[in-house]
């Protein structure tokens, strides 16, 4: 696939999809107050599910996980969602916003296709990726920059199990040269992840914290690759390296 090429895979929710655009759709059913700290309760539950279910030796699609996540969200916070209206905050969940720098790195990235081999890889299934990307309003326009959508149906687990990882590289051509391959992400467990197994990872760092997650000082001097405030910076740095 990747014919000598720069691959950056993007990680896809919080990091292109801003998953805390769904507030809006929640102020809907929840109002103003409780739809911003409701929908990154949701988030918090949507990851840990993920990390759960994994260490179960057990799968289900992202999509389920993520309707048992607001389920959780919306009861913690003393609230309740029909069947309805959990089935309209799914459908809004296929059309996230973008992140404000998102199209200006996509042009970058259109630009730039003899270096670059762009994809998608994400914990959601092929079906709720390709919904999200087409329906995003955002992100939609520029579908056409990637060549793929790698998600893991295929290996049936969540990241960060480095099976994800190693399906990535092999979907890529890549399983000798892992260091060959970026992953872009704002999810420092997925940063941790793909250095782990041998990728290179930009991590982007928007509320400007710095890197404080360990968990890669406690297997063995695990750190981001770059350190950027933004996808568009990710890409350009990436690119500088590339030429
Ligand atoms: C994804 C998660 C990390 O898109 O949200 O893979």
């Amino acid at each position: 696939m990747a014919n000598g090429k720069t691959v950056i895979a993007f990680d896809l929710y919080g990091t292109l999809l801003s998953t805390g655009s769904i507030a809006g759709e929640l102020a809907k059913s929840f109002g103003d107050d409780a739809s911003k700290p409701l929908a990154a309760l949701w988030r918090r539950y949507q990851l840990e599910y993920t990390w759960r279910i994994n260490s179960m030796g057990m799968y289900r699609t992202f999509s389920e996980i993520t309707r048992g996540a607001l389920k959780h969200a919306v009861a913690e916070s003393g609230l309740t969602v029909s069947d309805e209206d959990a089935d309209r905050l799914m459908n809004a969940y296929n059309a996230l916003d973008v992140f404000a720098e998102v199209p200006a790195a996509l042009k970058t990235v259109a630009d730039n296709t003899s270096t670059i081999e762009a994809l998608v890889f994400s914990n959601g299934t092929d079906e709720m990726v390709s919904a999200s990307i087409a329906t995003s309003p955002g992100l939609s326009p520029h579908a056409g920059v990637f060549k793929g959508l790698v998600t893991v149906d295929g290996p049936k687990v969540f990241k960060p199990d480095r099976k994800t990882y190693g399906h990535l590289l092999e979907q890529v051509g890549k399983q000798s040269f892992p260091g060959h391959v970026w992953l872009i992400t704002a999810n420092p467990f997925d940063v941790v992840g793909a250095r782990a197994a041998g990728l290179r990872a930009a991590w982007v760092d928007r509320a400007g914290t710095g890197w404080v997650d360990h968990l890669g000082d406690v297997i063995g001097g695990i750190t981001p690759s770059l350190v950027v405030s933004g996808v568009d910076e990710a890409v350009d740095k990436i690119l500088q390296q590339a030429l």
